[in-house]
C-alpha cells in the first residue's frame, strides 16, 4: 500500500511570508492582525499562543501595538489611518498583491477597471481602494454581458481567480470597449496546487485534503479530487479514520494553501500508521488461511 503526495501542496509562498513576518514581529511587542491572518484556525490559535491578537478594525488595536496587515493586502485608507494613529506598520501584503494594486491604481487613472474576482473578498475590496471611483467588479460572465460600452477598459484579476474564468470574461470584455488593457495578475500558486492534486487524484483510490474548512482553495481542492475519488476534507490527523482506508491500495495526500507543514507531516505520519497496520492485519490473515 501507498500514500501519493501531491508535490505542490500546502503553504503558497505569500502566507508562508505573512506567518514569519507576524511571528517575527511578536517578539517585538504586542502585534494585532487585521482579521485572521490565514483560513486555518490550528495556525491562528498558534499565533494566538504567540502573543498575536485578531482584530476586525484598526479602533480595536491596543495602544503601542504593532499592526500587521495580512497577505490580501488593505485599501490605501487603511495606509493613512494607521499613520495618523502612528501604529507601527508590520506590512504582510504578498508581492503578487501588491503588484495588482500598483496596476488598479495606475490603470484606473486613465480607464474604467474592471477587477474579476470575489467582491466580497477582502483582496478584492483592497484592490478597489488603489483604484478609487474608476472601477466595478465583475464576478460571472453574466455580470460581464450586462456591462454597458466604454470607450477604454482595463481588467485584472484576483490572484487566485481561476485563468478559464479570467479568459472567458477578458473575451467578453472585447466587446465593451474599443481599447482593452489586460493584466493577467493571476498567481500561478492556486493552479499548481489543483493541478497537483489533480493529477494525484487520478492515480489514488482515496484522497486526503488538509486544510481549514473555511478556506476556499481548500474546499476547491476537495470538490477538484471528489471529481476522481472518494476524498475526505480534514483539518487535522485526528479527524482520521480507519474505515476510509479499507479497500485502498494508494492514498493521496494534498493540502490547502492555508496548511502548515506541521499539520501535513503529522496526518502523512497517522496515514503511513493506518496503512501499516492494515498491511499487518492482512499479512497475519493469508497466514492463518494458508
Ligand atoms: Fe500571494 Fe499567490 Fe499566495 S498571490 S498569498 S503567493 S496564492
Amino acid at each position: 500500500m501507498e500514500i501519493i503526495r501531491a508535490d505542490k501542496a500546502g503553504f503558497c509562498f505569500g502566507v508562508k511570508r505573512a506567518i514569519e513576518m507576524a511571528a517575527k514581529a511578536s517578539k517585538n511587542g504586542d502585534a494585532a492582525s487585521l482579521g485572521p491572518l490565514i483560513h486555518n484556525q490550528q495556525v491562528v490559535d498558534y499565533l494566538t499562543g504567540q502573543g498575536i491578537q485578531v482584530i476586525d478594525s484598526i479602533e480595536e488595536l491596543q495602544p503601542g501595538a504593532q499592526l500587521i496587515i495580512r497577505s490580501h493586502g488593505i485599501a490605501p485608507a487603511g495606509y493613512e489611518s494607521a499613520a495618523h494613529k502612528n501604529i507601527p506598520l508590520i506590512d504582510a501584503t504578498c508581492p503578487f498583491v501588491q503588484k495588482a494594486q500598483r496596476l488598479a491604481a495606475e490603470a484606473s487613472k486613465s480607464n474604467m477597471l474592471i477587477v474579476v474576482g470575489d467582491r466580497n473578498h477582502p483582496e478584492v475590496q483592497g484592490i478597489l481602494g488603489w483604484a478609487g471611483s474608476h472601477s466595478r467588479v465583475v464576478e460571472t460572465l453574466e455580470e460581464a454581458q450586462r456591462l454597458s460600452f466604454f470607450s477604454k477598459l482595463a481588467v485584472l484579476a484576483q490572484t487566485t481567480l481561476p485563468r478559464s474564468t479570467f479568459l472567458e470574461i477578458v473575451e467578453e470584455l472585447k466587446s465593451h470597449t474599443e481599447q482593452l488593457i489586460i493584466y493577467d495578475t493571476i498567481c500561478n500558486a492556486t493552479s499548481e496546487r489543483q493541478d497537483s492534486a489533480a493529477e494525484v487524484s487520478e492515480r489514488a483510490d482515496l484522497m486526503i485534503v488538509v486544510g481549514g474548512r473555511h478556506s476556499s482553495n481548500t474546499r476547491k481542492l476537495e470538490s477538484i479530487c471528489g471529481k476522481k475519488c472518494p476524498t475526505h476534507l480534514i483539518e487535522t490527523a485526528d479527524e482520521l479514520q480507519q474505515i476510509w482506508f479499507a479497500d485502498v491500495r494508494k492514498a493521496g495526500l494534498t493540502a490547502g494553501a492555508s496548511t502548515p507543514d506541521w499539520i501535513i507531516e503529522e496526518v502523512y505520519k497517522r496515514m503511513s500508521e493506518i496503512l501499516e497496520n492494515k498491511d499487518n492485519e492482512e499479512t497475519m490473515e493469508n497466514f492463518e488461511g494458508s
